[in-house]
């Protein structure tokens, strides 16, 4: 396994994990039996970015435009779902871990919904690990979400339009307190950010890897890790002015 530089682990990785339905088909699988695989690899990508240190994770486990899937391959999701939270909670629980959601959590089973709040209430004291799930989630849909918010605000008269800033918008999405993320992986070959975090995206690392999601193991994890480590963040300036140290 490669080397890393233990003071350059990025903070903040987020996950588009990409490729079960593919992982199955060539296997002459049932769809279903990829979305399985593939909580088997969150199982073990969330302890391999506890073991390197990683402060927070946000995986990206079901977008809005998956809703349009066929509905037994919605309700299989939605089990795995519910089985990972039961499987895993005794190990989030007592390993520091810190479950937390995004999404539009309303358009998700009452069911679901009561088993999110529950690990959301039960690991709200960990702090070793935060670890969250994007779910019935879309990055436009979470700018509407907060355009609406803050035009409430200003409706009520608590909000001067020229207040309205970056800070603000900030403000108002799903989790504000949040970092950006540092590097975003995504498997399963595709190039694109399928409506992930636009808004927090902006200066972040990008990693892709022809690797489907239920193949991906800690080992691809560091790799990922190790070519982030290469990377010259910028942020818009020069070479020379992003390697004069902070003072
Ligand atoms: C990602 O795998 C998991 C979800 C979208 C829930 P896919 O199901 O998109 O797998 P492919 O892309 O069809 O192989
Ligand atoms: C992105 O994967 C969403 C998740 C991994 C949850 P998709 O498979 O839905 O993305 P597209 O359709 O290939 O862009
Ligand atoms: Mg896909």
């Amino acid at each position: 396994m490669r080397r890393l530089d233990a003071s350059k682990i990025p903070r903040h990785v987020a996950i588009i994990p990409d490729g079960n339905g593919r992982w199955a088909e060539s296997r002459g699988l049932p769809r279903n039996l990829g979305h399985k695989q593939g909580t088997e690899a969150v199982r073990v990508v969330v302890r391999a970015a506890h073991e390197l240190g990683i402060e927070r994770l946000t995986v990206y486990a079901f977008s809005t435009e998956n809703w349009a899937r066929p509905p037994e391959e919605v309700e299989a999701i939605m089990d795995l779902l519910d089985r990972y939270i039961v499987a895993e909670t005794d190990y989030l629980v007592s390993n520091g871990i810190r479950v937390e959601v995004i999404g539009r959590m309303q358009m998700l089973d009452a069911r679901i919904q009561e088993r999110l709040v529950e690990i959301v209430r039960r690991t709200e004291g960990n702090d070793e690990l935060r670890l969250t799930f994007a779910l019935s989630y879309s990055g436009r849909s979470e700018i509407v979400d907060a355009v609406r918010a803050i035009a409430r605000e200003v409706e009520a008269g608590n909000l001067e339009p020229e207040a309205i800033d970056e800070k603000c918008l900030q403000a108002h999405l799903y989790a504000p307190e949040v970092p950006d993320p540092d590097l975003l992986i995504r498997t399963g070959g595709e190039h694109r950010v399928s409506n992930f975090l636009l808004w927090q995206l902006a200066y972040t690392e990008l990693w892709t890897s022809e690797t489907l999601w239920p193949d991906f193991t800690k080992s691809d994890l560091v790799e990922a890790l190790a070519a982030y480590q290469q990377r010259e963040r910028r942020f818009g300036r020069t070479g020379a002015q992003a390697r004069e140290p902070v003072s």
